[in-house]
């Protein structure tokens, strides 16, 4: 038997419960029983690293505290990071050519634009937003108060966005070679992002389910493929809080798999070509 199978074959149904519980509390992240597999695959690395030879020991370690560095490792490694530059092309054309431009003009008095990238996971979609602004708008970045605040709740993914580093898949994804070559430098096998874009990003942590201390009034909100992880409770909640945040002409952009549809109707959809944003109604 290999070290991962002793590993995998370990869990008791109660162990289950405990972690499946744990982190739908943490995180309200989803886990249902179908997906155990998951739990054993991201967890047997938490569990070695930190010096456990089985899950049932790390659950054992767990159990002792409420809360911990280790319960924050656990939530880190559930949470999924899937994410490329300009994800899904479409809402940044649209962003781009029809609602930056209308935004730049209802703000032309008080000159600032906030954009809030909510779960930001390894930066790439934040760092796309600065590069379309730095590119596209280039008086406006340098005159007005521009904002770009990019939150996520995994401290690893925070601290591989700030980095701005990526691999040449990563790039691979999504960036097209004129803005390699224009924003990022070649480090090794990274290539790191230039100062002046990583300067126009504030990373900070926040959880979805948790306080929202330092979001100020935002124009556009990325929250991309992060609702699909929460139940319907947990959707409607985060959608009527963020109605706080939002400007009443501000745009919410969701993931291709995410709507507002049937989930809270105090949304209006706004579809331009082939992207979909949200504003309230
Ligand atoms: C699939 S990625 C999406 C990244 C990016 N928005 C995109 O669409 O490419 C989901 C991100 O949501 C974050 N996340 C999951 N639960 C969260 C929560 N409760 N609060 C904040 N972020 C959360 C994860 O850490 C992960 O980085």
């Amino acid at each position: 038997m290999t070290a991962t199978e002793a590993q995998r074959g370990d869990l008791t149904p109660t162990d289950l419960v405990y972690l499946r519980e744990l982190i739908r509390e943490r995180s309200a992240i989803v886990i249902d029983e179908s997906k155990g597999y998951l739990l054993e695959s991201r967890l047997a690395p938490v569990a070695r690293r930190n010096g456990h030879n089985s899950l049932t020991e790390l659950v054992a370690r767990l159990r002792l505290d409420h809360t911990g560095p280790l319960h924050d490792l656990v939530v880190d490694a559930m949470t999924t990071n899937e994410t490329s530059f300009f994800r899904d092309i479409h809402p940044w054309t649209v962003l781009e050519q029809t609602w930056l431009p209308e935004l730049i003009q209802k703000r032309s008095a008080q000159r600032t634009l906030t954009f809030w990238n909510a779960a930001c996971s390894s930066g790439q979609e934040p760092y796309s937003l600065a590069m379309l602004l730095r590119d596209r708008f280039p008086q406006i970045v340098d005159t007005w108060n521009v904002r770009i605040i990019a939150t996520d709740l995994s401290a690893e993914m925070l601290g591989r966005s700030a980095a701005g580093r990526y691999t040449q898949l990563e790039v691979n994804r999504g960036l097209p070679a004129p803005l390699l070559v224009k924003h990022f430098k070649r480090d090794g096998q990274y290539w790191q992002i230039n100062d002046n874009l990583r300067g126009m990003v504030e990373f900070r942590a926040l959880n979805l389910v948790g306080q929202w201390p330092f979001i100020p009034q935002v124009d556009v909100l990325f929250m991309r493929n992060v609702l699909i992880y929460f139940d319907l409770p947990t959707k409607q909640e985060i959608l009527n809080k963020l109605r706080g945040v939002l400007r009443p002409d501000g745009y919410l952009m969701l993931g291709t798999a995410e709507t507002t549809l049937n989930v809270d109707e105090r949304f209006e959809r706004v579809a331009v070509d082939r992207a979909t944003a949200y504003r309230p109604r």
